[in-house]
């Protein structure tokens, strides 16, 4: 086990600080069977597993006779160009998993063409658009004509199979079309949250290798306009081989800077390209995209998904694990900038011939009801959002929810983080009115789709608990200093998964040998998720949060190293450590400790330049809520920085530091102590 991973930089497993600020939950918790109205469907048809006695024939199909589950799936879910006649290759161990190797498929054929085809009318976008009442349709007969027209576009760029196009767009449906155009051609597409700033955009566009990049010319959210191109051209002064800028005219503001040949305006492109181009086949291991994530390190790192497993893993859970039927409305509020964007806003939606509800907006805007507002004027039938915005809408109070008609829904979502019990219960109670099933998913970038979930209609759900694993998911729980794989019930320890799945991660862009390092070498045959978990007395899983240097900030993942790198930027800045402190509504909150070189005074001038110096260099969803300017950080004799002590103290805990004898100077803590307390 690289020390790396466990032992992270103060010499302490991690497992231990992480459980203890976590809640005690038993086998014990409140129980919740599925709804009614799931089990008893009037009218409607029953959920695809109704019970848990499917659900485990299911699931032990899929890991006893995998070649036939997944045969079966990736047959009825997918339409192939050429017919796969081997389910998978290699092994965890090996690092060389590859699924369905001999198939070829085209991933915008499978979520365009064939519901144009059938019925072009049907609708595939809602668009929400940032001002309440001006919501559109985009249906699947013009999908189709809209990506191919800017696939053409792309091709005449001369952009040809494998070459990536970097995407920095707000929430818009034209965000979804140029992923589908990408995919069309078999072009590798890298999306980046438009709420990354310059030099983010500009690390990610030159590590892709992206020769274009697609983008607007504004963004709007809960009315402030974002400058969106004009980070684009801030990014790009860094990235000479970039060669075109394609710009979707979003809020067609006159001033914004526009430098031919390089840029070219979207409508203008598409109105010269014949809506019609023929889907590239590719092979299910070719790349779709690359998605980047942090990591350990300030490095981030671009995960690589592939064509045929990765949309197999969103079709197939999104139809089990939100009971997708023709007809429904399914609504996922993450940005497309996310893996949960790319998942649940447009490929599984997409791939299941199903609407998908693009939401431009933020849940208070203009009011804490926009959320129960959407959900009523659309008669949307499954919600999906992350906790943090579930803790917010609470604090608005009921009234928010109760004054709109949410009567069409029957399963509510959460994902990004471990929601707590009262949160699921607000949610299943006030917003689901006791008639939904709520679903906590857990998943990650890496792992493309859900991989812990209850079922709607089997699963007896636990507030709090992401409940089993989904077919095909082989989880274990090890013990994280000897790797011991911990048998039974009731334990606690790191979550692994023992067999490769579909969906996921191959590699991380340019370097394989992290992407060992990082998943593969700690537990040689596992995967490993960098979240510690238990299994109750009943087999439930529950996950305990992250065992690595990755925080969790409102459902954004970000490294503490990256937002270390970026202080260390700033002139004055001698050193800085970064923790996560727990947050009421964000779940993790940043906080930042500093010290500064000589001769700098610390004030809170110098304060404000250090938290803009991070939203500068990361992006405003990087801001430290809490800065402090020490003058010594905690640090071992041999000199590394002690983070294990920063986190207590920002917890309230720090008279549950332990051993303090590998500190060279004790004396520091109290000091730190006294510091935080007037600080937060
Ligand atoms: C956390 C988001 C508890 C976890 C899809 C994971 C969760 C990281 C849950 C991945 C959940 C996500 N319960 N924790 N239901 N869902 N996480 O890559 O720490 O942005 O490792 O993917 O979020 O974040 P990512």
């Amino acid at each position: 086990m690289p020390a790396s991973v466990l032992v992270p930089t103060d010499g302490t497993a991690s497992v231990a600080t992480m459980t203890s600020d976590t809640q005690d939950h038993t086998a014990k918790s409140a129980t919740y069977p599925p709804p009614e109205r799931l089990v008893n469907p009037e009218g409607r048809e029953k959920p695809w597993v109704s019970s848990m006695a499917e659900y485990e024939a299911l699931y032990n199909e899929s890991i006893q006779q995998p070649t036939k589950f997944w045969t079966r799936t990736a047959n009825e879910l997918l339409t192939w160009d050429k017919p796969f006649t081997h389910v998978s290759l290699g092994s965890l161990k090996e690092g060389n998993m590859a699924w369905f190797p001999d198939g070829q498929l085209n991933v915008s054929y499978n979520c365009v063409d064939r519901w144009a085809i059938q019925d072009p009318s049907r609708v595939a976008f809602i668009y929400e658009a940032d001002e309440p009442g001006n919501a559109t349709t985009v249906t699947y007969g013009q999908l189709l004509a809209q990506v191919c027209s800017l696939a053409n576009v792309l091709r005449s760029f001369g952009l040809r199979k494998g070459d990536t196009v970097a995407i920095y767009m707000p929430m818009i449906p034209e965000a979804a079309v140029a992923m589908l155009a990408c995919a069309r051609l078999g072009l590798v597409h890298t999306v980046v949250f438009a709420g990354f700033s310059a030099s983010s955009l500009a690390e990610r566009v030159a590590d892709a290798r992206s020769r274009v990049v697609i983008t607007a010319d504004e963004g709007l959210r809960g009315s402030r306009t974002i400058r969106i191109k004009a980070i684009v051209d801030e990014a790009l002064k860094s990235c000479p081989e970039v060669e075109r800028v394609l710009v979707f005219r979003r809020t067609g503001n006159e001033t914004v800077e526009f430098t031919a040949p390089r840029d070219v305006w979207w409508h203008e492109a598409v109105a010269a390209q014949r809506p019609y181009c023929p889907p590239v086949p590719v092979s299910a291991e070719d790349p779709l995209f690359l998605l980047y994530t942090s990591g350990s390190t300030g490095k981030p790192k671009g995960v690589v998904h592939t064509s045929g497993g990765y949309l197999l893993g969103a079709a197939l859970t999104l139809k089990y694990v939100f009971d997708i039927h023709d007809g429904d409305i399914f609504c996922c509020t993450a940005d497309i900038g996310w893996i949960t964007g790319h998942s649940y806003v447009v490929y599984g939606p997409l791939a299941l011939g199903s609407t998908s509800v693009v939401f431009e907006s933020v849940p208070t805007y203009p009011d804490a009801s926009r959320y129960w507002k959407l959900v009523e004027d659309h008669k949307i039938t499954q919600f999906y959002t992350a906790p943090t915005a579930i803790r917010a809408l609470r604090r608005h109070g009921d009234d928010f929810v109760n004054k709109c008609d949410l009567s069409s829904l029957r399963v509510i979502g959460s994902v990004g983080e471990p929601i707590n019990p009262d949160a699921w219960t607000w949610y299943s109670e006030v917003v689901g009115g006791g008639r939904c099933a709520v679903v906590d998913t857990y998943w990650q970038t890496e792992t493309g789709s859900h991989v812990i979930t209850p079922l709607p209609g089997a699963t007896l759900a636990k507030p709090g608990s992401a409940t089993f694993p989904f077919f095909g998911v082989e989880l274990a729980i090890l013990d994280p200093t000897t790797g011991a794989e911990l048998e039974g019930n009731d334990v606690s320890g790191v979550l692994a998964i023992k067999r490769p799945w579909p969906s996921m991660a191959r590699t991380i862009a340019g370097d394989h040998k992290r992407f060992l390092e990082t998943y593969l070498s700690p537990y040689p045959g596992y995967y490993f998720a960098g979240d510690g978990a238990s299994r109750d007395s009943d087999g439930y899983y529950w996950i305990r949060g992250r065992v690595d240097d990755v925080i969790n900030v409102a459902g954004h993942r970000l490294s503490t190293a990256e937002v270390e790198s970026a202080l260390i930027c700033h002139h004055a800045v001698a050193e800085s450590a970064v923790v996560g402190a727990p947050d009421e509504v964000s779940g993790q909150s940043i906080c930042a400790f500093v010290t500064l070189k000589d001769g700098f005074e610390a004030n809170d001038t110098l304060k404000a330049e250090l938290v803009k110096e991070v939203r500068t260099r990361i992006g405003p969803i990087a801001t430290p809520k809490t800065l402090i300017l020490v003058d010594e950080l905690p640090k071992t004799r041999s000199g590394k920085i002690i983070r294990r002590i920063l986190r207590k103290v920002v917890a309230g805990e720090g008279d549950q530091l332990g051993d303090l004898s590998t500190l060279s100077d004790p004396s520091i803590v109290d000091v730190l102590i006294r510091e935080v307390s007037t600080a937060i």
